[in-house]
């Protein structure tokens, strides 16, 4: 079953970031034929591009890879070294009425909150479905956000069908349900718009900082605490085993510690989970040559499934002549 999943080079990466989205996409990679790939041609419609651009393209690439994506059992590559996804988007344009991009909700959402649209915006979700139907596959894992654009691929993949045959496969989504979302230092859901994030790969001393800062009750240090609604507790939770809960949840109800210790042990929780990947991405981080090879081989591989759809895309479409 191939699986394939798009991801937004967006800067530094958080926890929010890792037991929502990453850590799925890893432990899939052992179960499922994974395709994942770095939008960085969706990311020049929210403003990105130039240096910066390349610069995030690269850390994304780096992050990744140093968080478990395996190049052996994934095909990992950079959206824009297979040029074929620009040439399946126009032919699909074609085949997209206005109105279902007049009613795409990311589009609305950002033209309601004032963000002037230009083009990029409004096609994003044509440029979305060619990225999902030029690789053929199964399933797009999705958050609650992304599932009108899987949609959208597949009005428009039927349309295409309906034209020329049985030729683009019709994508199904799956939410994933399980997955918590990851409370920030105030409580609010982590994310990079309400700075409110614990982040993966920050120095040491920064980190302890942001994790001081985690709103907590007031209670004095003898007195028993609430682990539950916790938001040290619900961090911390995410890095531990049912016993280490438990022993954590017993410090908590014993009275004697107070905030400040549970955030040190936080802290060090944390320090020591990513430990390992912080050592594969200094390896990365002086290796880059490394991860560019990584990149150019995903990227053969996704052009070896791309080249010959859409040779023949280009034969049924009558623009091979
Ligand atoms: P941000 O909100 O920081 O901008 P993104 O929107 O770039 O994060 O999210 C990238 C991925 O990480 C998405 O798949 C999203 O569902 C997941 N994600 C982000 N924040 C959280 C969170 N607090 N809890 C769970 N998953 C999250
Ligand atoms: N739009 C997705 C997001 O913002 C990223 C993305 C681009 C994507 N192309 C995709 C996701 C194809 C799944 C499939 O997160």
């Amino acid at each position: 079953m191939r699986v394939l999943t798009g991801i937004q080079p967006s800067g530094d990466l958080h926890i929010g970031n890792y037991f929502g989205s990453i850590k799925q996409m890893v432990d899939a990679q052992n179960k499922s034929d994974t395709f994942a790939f770095i939008a960085n041609y969706h990311a020049m419609s929210s403003g990105n591009g130039g240096a910066a651009l390349a610069e995030l393209t690269m850390q994304t690439a780096t992050d990744f890879l140093s968080l478990g994506i395996d190049p052996e059992k994934s095909t990992f590559w950079v959206q824009s070294d297979v040029k074929e996804v620009l040439e399946l988007y126009w032919i699909l344009s074609a085949f997209t009425p206005m109105g279902l991009l007049e009613r795409a909700h990311s589009y609305k959402d950002k033209v309601a909150k004032g963000i002037s649209a230009n083009h990029s915006l409004f096609s994003y979700p044509v440029l979305m479905a060619a990225d999902i139907l030029l690789y053929s596959p199964d399933i797009i894992p999705v958050g609650k956000d992304q599932i009108q654009h899987v949609e959208i691929a597949r009005d428009i993949a039927i349309k295409f069908n309906n034209e020329y045959g049985d030729v683009l496969k019709i994508p199904e989504f799956k939410i994933e349900e399980n997955v918590a979302t990851v409370p920030g230092t105030d409580g609010q859901k982590m994310s990079k718009s309400y700075k409110n994030t614990v982040n993966i790969f920050g120095e040491e001393k920064k980190q302890l900082k942001t994790i001081k800062k985690i709103v907590t009750e007031n209670v004095a240090v003898e007195e028993p605490k609430e682990f539950e609604g916790c938001n040290v507790y619900n961090m911390a939770k995410l890095f531990l085993n049912e016993d280490e809960c438990k022993e954590l949840q017993n410090r908590y109800k014993r009275g004697g510690e107070g905030h400040g210790h549970f955030k040190l042990y936080l802290h060090d929780i944390i320090w020591e989970y990513f430990k390992p990947y912080r050592e594969k991405r200094q390896y990365y981080l002086s290796h880059q040559d490394e991860v560019r090879e990584i990149l150019n081989q995903g990227a053969t591989k996704a052009r070896s499934i791309a080249e010959p759809m859409m040779e023949n895309i280009r034969t049924l479409t009558g623009i091979k002549y």
